[in-house]
């Protein structure tokens, strides 16, 4: 286990604390990166003291594996446009950032007024792409975690804590 359900929620209610004093008095529209940030968003906007609105993004860029296929294809857009609003997008990790630098770049292109980025879990040492996240949950070590919405082969989003997936090794051979 590397974070404890309780550990997360303190720490999502102290990124939402610092969400509602940067936008103090305007509205801010949260963008969840389906499916793994569907967690984190649902406590995230639960502690965020302004006016808010809900819209979500599929990409697939990981297949069933631990590894990323390094290309990122949107599944699914927004509803709705983005002109002029606060936009606070909010991913389960960021790894090599390819998945966030695909969709900020898109992102930009629909003129909000400010785009921020929200992510649980930040894994700087597997950066590839120059991202940055303007709230980070918490920083992780180079481990392959599950649970709080994370998933590996779609399994294991329920759990309440974060967990490192240890692989079994192959003794087939
Ligand atoms: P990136 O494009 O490499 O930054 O990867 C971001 C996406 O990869 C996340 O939204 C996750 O879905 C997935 N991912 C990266 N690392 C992990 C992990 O440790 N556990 C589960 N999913 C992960
Ligand atoms: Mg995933």
């Amino acid at each position: 286990m590397l974070l404890r359900h309780s550990a997360i929620r303190k720490r999502v209610r102290d990124v939402a604390r610092e969400i509602s004093r940067d936008f103090s008095g305007e509205r801010v529209h949260l963008i969840g990166v389906l499916k793994g940030a569907c967690v984190f968003l649902a406590d995230l906007i639960r502690e965020i003291d302004l006016e808010t609105s809900i819209d979500f993004m599929a990409v697939a860029s990981y297949g069933k594996g631990k590894e990323s296929s390094g290309q990122v294809r949107l599944n699914k857009d927004l509803d709705s446009s983005i002109q002029g609003l606060n936009v606070v997008l909010v991913e389960d990790i960021l790894d090599t950032g390819l998945t966030l630098s695909y969709l900020c770049r898109i992102l930009m292109e629909r003129k909000p007024k400010t785009l921020k980025i929200a992510t649980l879990l930040d894994k700087p040492s597997r950066r590839v792409n120059d991202v940055k996240a303007d709230y980070v949950g918490f920083t992780i070590p180079n481990e392959f975690v599950v649970g709080y919405g994370l998933d590996f082969g779609e399994r294991y989003r329920n759990l309440k804590d974060v967990c490192v997936l240890t692989v079994p090794a192959d003794k087939s051979d």
